[in-house]
């Protein structure tokens, strides 16, 4: 189990810069797309991807929420119950992590269907940009006041 739940908190921690890194992608993409006019073919390869890795990180961060961590439904260990580190994931994390994957996974679905509309672009550039603020906001960074003991940072 310990070894499993470290090679999870890795994965889920290593996997937040792809996020990054591929949601920006798709944003720039759908931004440099629209304003040179280019018609939205229904579905773009870097907003797929970006879609897809959020949701393998919300898959993990369910195993770790609902499963592995201390932190999560778990926080039953006594000395986590109730600290601002157990508060910040139960109610904070993933919360907001939900969130944001619902805003992306919606954003790509309505733009497929507004291929013929020529609104496609726009809407990912809007729905991810809204999640991606959301994740940014809700990744425990190690400078976070109260949350710089825990993690891997
Ligand atoms: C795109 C979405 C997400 C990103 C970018 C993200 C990112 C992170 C990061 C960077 C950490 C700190 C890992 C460390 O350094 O120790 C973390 C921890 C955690 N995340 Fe997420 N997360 C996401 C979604 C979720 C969701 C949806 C859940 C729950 C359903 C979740 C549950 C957790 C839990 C329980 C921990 C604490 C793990 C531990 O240290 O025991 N995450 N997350």
């Amino acid at each position: 189990m310990g070894v499993l739940y470290t090679a999870i908190q890795h994965a889920h921690s290593g996997l937040r810069w792809i996020v990054l890194i591929l949601l920006i992608v798709a944003i720039a993409r759908a931004m440099s797309m629209r304003s040179s006019g280019t018609v939205y073919p229904g579905k773009d390869k870097w907003a797929l991807f970006g879609l897809i890795s959020v949701h393998i990180q919300l898959l993990l961060g369910l195993l770790l929420y609902l499963w592995l961590s201390p932190y999560g439904v778990a926080a039953d260990v006594p000395e986590n119950a109730g600290t601002s580190v157990a508060t910040y994931y139960n109610w904070v994390h993933w919360w907001v992590m939900i969130l944001a994957t619902v805003l992306i996974t919606v954003g790509y679905s309505k733009a497929k269907r507004q291929a013929t509309l020529n609104k496609g672009w726009k809407t990912i550039g809007k729905y991810y940009i809204a999640g991606l603020v959301m994740i940014l906001a809700a990744i425990p960074w190690p400078f976070y006041p109260g949350l710089s003991s825990v993690g891997l940072g």
